[in-house]
């Protein structure tokens, strides 16, 4: 058995080509790994260490880009956060209310939960004026869906179109409390909100249409505030004001990030992967129900608690899969692994139907278009619906240029894909993984071995 050939190259404008040959003789993944810290995790960890009293002691931060940007969005507000470069970090909290009016625009880079938490946070600081802004990619997203709730409790907030759009201004002042009823499941709505009811007197519900993540309540609950949760109307209430106290956090796995691998070690053969250490929220499993349904051999092991969330070991098993159709209130449970979940469908037997995902089209890249596009090139059979995709699976994939469009997810769906294609392919501008996976490459060379 040969290994595939994987490479890097890095260009002038610093964007890197992640190069993937598949071995003549025959593919085989093997090994136990672990996948970084769970990006929405470690943002919360860190905001709400820093808006906590006493200290906060994070172990398994993510030290992608998108928590540096949280890390810095909130050292510009007074905040004491240890340097970023080892998984253990030390957050000094400033106590709820006591943020500093930063002298520079606010900048979240590439993320959204970023800029939309934050902005909870900040537009219920009162006295003090922010401004906040993004990339390139951020800054094209709606930030309607935490503006209107937000104004709707009084705050004041100023943006291009219509108030919908980055850069923002925000006069952050005293809040009016709310119940919101969120026309999305989108736990970055969620959790603004019930991030700006800490500061608000009275009781600030939300209510959404289906479960989103639940994180934010975990955490919100573990650093004492108080909060109800009626489970049977997907509601949670907050009650102002609150007081945050610094607490132990301990970080699992991504299971984002581990869908890569879950996927990778299906469609290959002679494969056999353990991916260690995931976390297993219930309002994250959606993928490993989508993967079941298709016939993936994954087994949980070792199934734990720690520190508030559920946690286990994942092994997968080269799998014969089978087409199945995802829809309704499954989408927010597994809405960041439908790209992966698209590769899975091109190697499984029949048509895979995916619908009610059209928040798809509002991500880093619109990721319908792109991958549907993208693994077209590759001679995949994926037909683009207003609100997902149909992909006609059996199909063999071959090598060719295909682009990230600077979207991490896409880059590392891509990048299995070309595990499993015949030939060589290049994926442009696969820098994008260091978003929420930082040694995805090297992690992908370890178990291509
Ligand atoms: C996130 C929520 C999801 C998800 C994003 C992270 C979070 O977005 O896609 O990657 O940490 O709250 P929506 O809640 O907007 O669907």
């Amino acid at each position: 058995m040969s290994a595939a050939v994987i490479t890097v190259e890095t260009q002038e404008d610093l964007s890197q080509k992640l190069i993937i040959q598949q071995p003549s003789v025959g593919l085989s993944l093997q090994g136990r790994i672990r996948v970084p810290g769970d990006k929405s995790i470690s943002h919360r960890a860190l905001m709400l260490g820093a808006l906590a009293q006493g200290e906060t002691e994070i172990q398994g931060l993510l030290l992608g880009e998108d928590p540096r940007s949280t890390a810095s969005c909130f050292q510009a507000l007074g905040a004491e956060i240890s340097e970023l470069n080892t998984e253990l970090v030390k957050v000094k909290g400033i106590g709820l209310g006591n943020l500093q009016e930063p002298v520079d625009v606010l900048n979240a880079g590439n993320s959204g939960t970023t800029l939309r938490l934050m902005l909870g946070i900040l537009a219920s600081h009162s006295g003090r004026f922010f401004t906040v802004t993004g990339d390139s990619s951020l800054r094209s997203r709606p930030m309607s869906r935490v503006v209107k709730p937000l104004l709707q409790m009084g705050s004041q907030i100023w943006g291009r179109k219509g108030n919908s759009l980055a850069p923002l201004a925000i006069q952050g002042q005293a809040l009016e409390p709310t119940h919101y009823f969120s026309p999305i499941a989108s736990a970055q709505v969620k959790s603004c909100i019930l991030l700006a009811g800490l500061m608000t007197e009275g009781q600030t519900t939300v209510t959404e249409p289906a479960l989103s993540r639940d994180h934010s309540e975990r955490m919100l609950r573990a650093f004492g505030a108080n909060l109800t949760i009626e489970p049977e109307t997907n509601s949670v209430t907050v009650t102002g004001p609150a007081q945050l106290y610094g607490q132990k956090v301990i970080v699992p796995g991504d299971i984002s990030s581990a869908a890569f691998w879950l996927v990778a070690g299906a469609i290959a053969p002679n494969s056999e992967l353990v991916v260690e250490n995931v976390g297993v929220n219930p309002t994250r499993t959606g993928i490993l129900e989508a993967l079941a349904l298709m016939g993936a051999d994954i087994q949980l092991e070792n199934q734990r608690e720690v520190a508030g969330e559920p946690v286990a070991d994942l092994r997968v098993r080269s799998s014969r899969l089978k087409s199945c159709t995802i829809a309704g209130d499954i989408i927010p449970r597994l809405i960041d692994e439908i790209p992966i979940l698209a590769v899975a469908a091109v190697f499984a037997e029949g048509t895979t139907i995916i619908r009610d995902a059209e928040e798809l089209r509002v991500k880093e890249s619109d990721r319908i278009t792109v991958m549907a596009q993208q693994l077209n090139k590759m001679g995949a059979q994926v037909t683009e619906l207003p609100d997902g995709m149909e992909i006609t699976g059996g199909t063999s994939l071959t090598g060719t240029d295909v682009d990230s469009y600077t979207d991490h997810r896409i880059a590392m769906s891509l990048a299995i894909a070309a595990l499993v294609s015949k030939g060589i392919t290049t994926i442009h501008r696969a820098e994008a993984a260091a978003i929420s996976y930082p040694n995805f490459t090297a992690t992908l060379q370890q178990i291509c071995r």
